[in-house]
């Protein structure tokens, strides 16, 4: 069932566990998410950066398909199919696709514009029923092999931001984009109770789902993040298991090289990633 992402993450708040947000790439990344949150019976989010989306074809590709997929799957629980990272026009875009919910990342910008476009688009999408994210204190990762460090956000910028009507917030707390270093200083706790305070309740997001130890995702949990994005993991154990099906030559064996055959061990890697991140964070039974 597609719907935006408030209403599913508020009751992440109140009841003090987080739904994940997986990333998806194509068709097979698509089917086991949906199939595991249905076994599951857990909301998801299912995550397309600008990229993704442009390698599926564009954004109005992936609505379609989506859409479709989880009439044809018959899928109950709540879904929603969420722009990440999103560009102004990116947003725009997704909006007009039929996306349900978009993430604004200004966090690169001045904080004032910022602020600024934040508002544009909550107006922009609110009209038409989707949710918003946005950022500040940029989350830090792998650009051009230069590893940043993840910033850490200001919680009176937090504030001004919770308050143009969005529907939850990424702050930076020292997360990362892929895997983490291993000088990687953790997160800050500090920093995210003081964020937690400032903005009056809002579900809170963790970007960089990757890596971060389980005690510091369920101390997260209990203190206000109630959305947890996951991509690089889920490419990792695809690719582990299709490296695995091939070095074990069972592409080579009869039909073994069809792509039904040779994508469903990765597909399958998927799914068991799925489950074990929404056991962690308590997603499960919550549809
Ligand atoms: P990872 O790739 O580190 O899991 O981060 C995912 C993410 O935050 C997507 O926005």
């Amino acid at each position: 069932m597609l719907v935006n992402a408030a209403e599913m993450l508020k009751k992440a708040r109140a009841g003090q566990y987080a739904i994940g947000q997986f990333n998806i790439n194509n068709l097979e990344w698509t089917k086991a998410v949906l199939l595991t949150a249905q076994e599951l019976k857990s909301p998801v989010i299912l995550g397309v950066s600008e990229g993704a989306g442009k390698y599926m074809g564009g954004f109005k590709t992936v609505a379609a398909m989506v859409a479709a997929m989880d009439e044809d799957l018959k899928i109950s629980v709540p879904v929603a199919l969420h722009l990440d990272h999103g560009s102004y026009d990116g947003c725009v875009a997704c909006i007009e696709a039929g996306f349900t919910s978009v993430m604004f990342d200004g966090s690169h910008d001045p904080f004032d514009v910022n602020l600024a476009k934040t508002r544009e688009i909550v107006a922009l999408a609110h009209k038409r029923g989707l949710s918003v994210e946005a950022e500040v204190g940029s989350i830090g990762g792998e650009e051009d092999g230069v590893i940043g460090a993840g910033e850490i956000a200001d919680a009176d910028e937090c504030r001004q931001l919770a308050e143009t009507g969005i529907d939850f917030l990424a702050a930076g707390i020292g997360n990362i984009h892929g895997v983490y270093p291993d000088n990687w200083k953790g997160l800050d706790f500090e920093a995210l109770e003081a964020i937690s305070k400032s903005t009056g309740g809002i579900p809170l997001v963790l970007h960089g789902g990757t890596g971060i130890p389980e005690d510091m995702i369920k101390k997260s949990i209990g203190l206000g993040v109630s959305k947890i994005n996951v991509n690089t993991e889920c490419q990792l154990v695809f690719a582990a298991a299709t490296r695995k099906y091939i070095e074990e030559g069972k592409d080579l064996q009869g039909k073994g090289f069809d792509p039904r055959k040779l994508l469903a061990p990765g597909t399958e890697a998927i799914k068991q990633t799925v489950r074990e991140k929404t056991a962690l964070f308590g997603g499960g039974n919550k549809a």
